[in-house]
């Protein structure tokens, strides 16, 4: 059986081996923003995992960006060498063709959180809270803090912090850089008329929504060398009246790749509390397709893809290039490899896993279940 997704995919400038991507996930081990041990082991699964690319967790380009205390930041000397240092690690054993990503981000109005295993408790300046920031003055939820709304000055620095972040990004030596302008996070709140109320050149029309948006892509692709690969998660939807739709997406989706922006993942929700229909498999793939007929831009999407033969099937149909994949490489590390299994793909566990081919493997197969 010949397999689609387990076809290399060229992303501007660089090429995956596979089309199977680990999608960011916040991992809340940083100490002030600086990548620990933690990320150093989690970043070694990724790279043995049989996934052509893992993009490494929203990372804040300022301290006050960042979504809780623990996320990673790129703010500082500290930081960009702690990851340096962890993207080194990784790279010494990883599999042949496979490349590390990270993703840009500023929290904005959902910055401060508590760590999700302490949830229910309320992050308190005790607790290391602190003052967030929006467009526009709107908490995010009844018992959140009220952000403080951004000046044009402030503005104008966020945008300079993404280009510094990105710089840091590449010193450390990531292959890819991915701005993150979805799930309710500044940019997001930015492009939202939900969370945009603003009446200067920063918000009113979808026209000036789209300023900041367009800023921040400006600035990172200025400053991120043409050997580096740069995307972007944009939302598909708010899923809600009145929030951002298909049409934004599609929109989005073009000015980006107008400004040089290589590909998109198209994600969705978030912008306000609960307002998710219940989703099923692949829940992003149809409104994904359409970004990607519309503009030709590469695109990725993520969301509840349902095992190996799902992510074959939407990879062959052509709906999108890539898919990511979040909580199951959380749950199996090696997912690339028994996807490769299932698909009858050629891609061999790294020389000192291979006799688990040989023996345990029909074995280990069958206890997972995994087709
Ligand atoms: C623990 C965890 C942390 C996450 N952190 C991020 C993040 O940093 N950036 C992001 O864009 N999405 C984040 N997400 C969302 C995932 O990237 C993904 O979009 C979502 O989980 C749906 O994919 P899945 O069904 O494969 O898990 C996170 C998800 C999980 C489970």
């Amino acid at each position: 059986m010949s397999s689609k997704l387990f076809t290399p995919l060229q992303i501007g400038p660089i090429e995956v081996p596979n089309r199977i991507a680990i999608s960011p996930m916040c991992m809340y081990s940083a100490d002030d923003g600086s990548a620990s041990d933690f990320h150093i082991q989690h970043l070694c699964r990724f790279g043995m995992s049989g996934a052509g690319l893992a993009v490494m967790e929203a990372t804040g380009v300022t301290r006050d960006g960042r979504i809780s205390p623990g996320c990673l930041g790129l703010y500082s000397d500290e930081n960009e060498k702690a990851l340096a240092r962890a993207v080194a690690a990784a790279r010494k054993y990883d599999m042949p063709g496979f490349k590390l990503g990270i993703q840009l981000c500023h929290a904005g109005r959902k910055a401060s959180t508590p760590y999700p295993w302490d949830r229910g408790a309320a992050l308190t300046p005790e607790k290391g809270a602190w003052q967030t920031v929006a467009p526009s003055a709107i908490p995010f939820g009844n018992d959140i803090p009220a952000p403080r709304e951004l000046s044009d000055a402030d503005i104008r620095e966020i945008v300079a912090a993404f280009a510094s972040a990105a710089k840091r990004a590449v010193n450390a030596g990531f292959d890819l850089l991915e701005i993150h302008a979805a799930h309710g996070y500044l940019i997001h709140q930015f492009h939202s008329p939900l969370t945009n109320k603003r009446t200067d050149d920063w918000g009113g029309t979808q026209e000036k929504r789209l300023r900041f948006p367009l800023a921040v892509a400006e600035a990172v692709r200025a400053a991120t060398p043409s050997h580096i690969a740069l995307g972007a998660r944009i939302n598909s939807t708010d899923f809600v009246d009145d929030g951002l739709s298909p049409d934004d997406a599609v929109q989005l989706a073009a000015e980006l790749k107008a400004r040089g922006v290589d590909y998109v993942c198209v994600s969705s929700g978030n912008i306000v509390p609960g307002g998710r229909p219940a989703l099923g498999p692949g829940f992003n793939v149809e409104r994904a397709a359409r970004v990607k007929r519309e503009t030709g831009i590469v695109t990725r999407t993520v969301g509840y893809i349902a095992g190996p033969k799902h992510a074959e099937e939407i990879v062959a149909s052509g709906a999108v290039d890539q898919v990511a994949l979040a909580r199951a490489f959380l749950d199996d590390s090696n997912w690339g490899w028994h996807a490769a299994e299932v698909l009858g793909a050629p891609l061999l566990p790294p020389p000192q896993y291979q006799r688990v081919k040989a023996g345990a493997w029909p074995a280990a197969k069958e206890s997972r279940a995994i087709v």
